[in-house]
């Protein structure tokens, strides 16, 4: 096959960023997705649904509505912090713009220095989300210094989720940007209302690919590549019609200097290219039939939003990644810069 249309995507998952970035990361995004999760790790974080509906006037300002964007919505998300009330939850859930509260355990990644400290105090507030029908979508891993890094989602699944589904029975959860097996076994077997995002860096690369021969720093992100069984699994994750497994990039600007440094940032950019990214993977697998459920259907289904009327065709055509992108004053080095794609969008509509 080397033409495949499909109902335009959706992206469930993805940092824009502020400022001069939004002019980018918007438009990048818009070109194949015709709505977008928008997290909210900002500086200062977006608290509040006047904080979102400030960001998302940004956002908005900032498409390029001659370039057949015209159609994008940003769908806004609330920071969780220790002192998100349930008034705030009720504000927001009443608000068409609001889909969401995201939980970043504090330390865990990117600008979560705000984050929660611990679940106990927040169950009047995770008790109106459920209520309200607000979804908690979740940064899942544990940030104690004694755990490993590779074993903080699975240990964040046994201590803080698995408890937290139970006995929140109503409240719908997404486990964001899934890394291991662990978490592609507790979404199958759990209950209704409880959903994972994938990105494509996870479905392409695993922790060799990041550590053996040299640190490519363009592939460090959070949570961090696992060893190769797990892409595995997610892999079969993603392609197995499973309604509960659906795309979200993860995509994270961070600019080349602060990637390449002594300490470098957390995130990959695939905005531009995370369709050719998602395709090569589900050609690999021998299952493009299956994109469009994983890139279009399964995402607003759970979100309960009507799927996109639209469609996008992607055409199996090599084409050149870029070493870089201009972003305002700097530039950033997206995922796979500088190497050959195999497939491109053709068109979106
Ligand atoms: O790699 C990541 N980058 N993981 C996150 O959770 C946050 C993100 C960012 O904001 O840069
Ligand atoms: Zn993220």
């Amino acid at each position: 096959m080397s033409r495949i249309t499909i109902t335009k995507p959706d992206d469930w998952h993805i940092h824009l960023r502020d400022g001069a970035m939004l002019e980018r990361t918007v438009n990048d995004v818009a070109a194949w997705a015709n709505r977008a999760v928008v997290m909210p790790n900002l500086t200062p974080p977006v608290k509040t649904l006047e904080d979102a509906l400030a960001y998302r006037d940004r956002i908005m300002s900032a498409l390029k509505t001659d370039s057949g964007n015209s159609e994008f919505e940003a769908l806004m998300t609330l920071y969780l912090t220790d002192a998100t009330s349930p008034e705030i939850i009720e504000a927001a859930a009443a608000s068409p713009f609001v889909c969401g509260v995201k939980l970043y355990p504090a330390g865990a990644t990117t600008n979560s220095a705000a984050g929660v400290t611990g679940l106990e105090a927040l169950k009047p507030t995770l008790a109106a989300m459920e209520a309200c029908d607000l979804p908690l979508l979740v940064h899942g891993e544990v940030t104690d210094h004694d755990i490993d890094i590779f074993d903080r989602e699975a240990v964040f699944i046994e201590r803080t989720l698995a408890p937290l589904v139970d006995e929140f029975p109503k409240l719908r959860v997404v486990l964001e940007h899934i890394t291991t097996k662990d978490s592609v076994d507790f979404v199958t077997s759990a209950r209704n209302g409880v959903a994972a995002t994938i990105t494509p860096q996870h479905l392409l690369f695993d922790r060799n690919d990041m550590l053996v021969g040299g640190i490519r720093p363009h592939l460090f992100c959070l949570p961090i590549l696992k060893r190769r069984l797990h892409k595995e699994a997610l892999r079969a994750a993603a392609v197995s019609g499973n309604p509960k497994f659906f795309l979200g990039t993860d995509s994270a600007p961070h600019t080349v200097e602060t990637k390449e440094a002594p300490c470098g940032c957390a995130g990959c950019y695939t905005a531009h290219a995370a369709m050719p990214f998602y395709a090569e993977v589900f050609e690999e697998e021998a299952a493009l039939d299956k994109l469009e459920d994983f890139a279009s259907h399964f995402g607003p289904d759970f979100y309960g939003k009507p799927r996109n009327t639209e469609y996008i065709t992607l055409v199996k055509e090599e084409q050149l990644s870029p070493m870089s992108l201009s972003f305002g004053e700097s530039t950033v080095t997206p995922l796979r810069a500088g190497e050959t794609l195999a497939w491109r969008v053709e068109t979106a509509g």
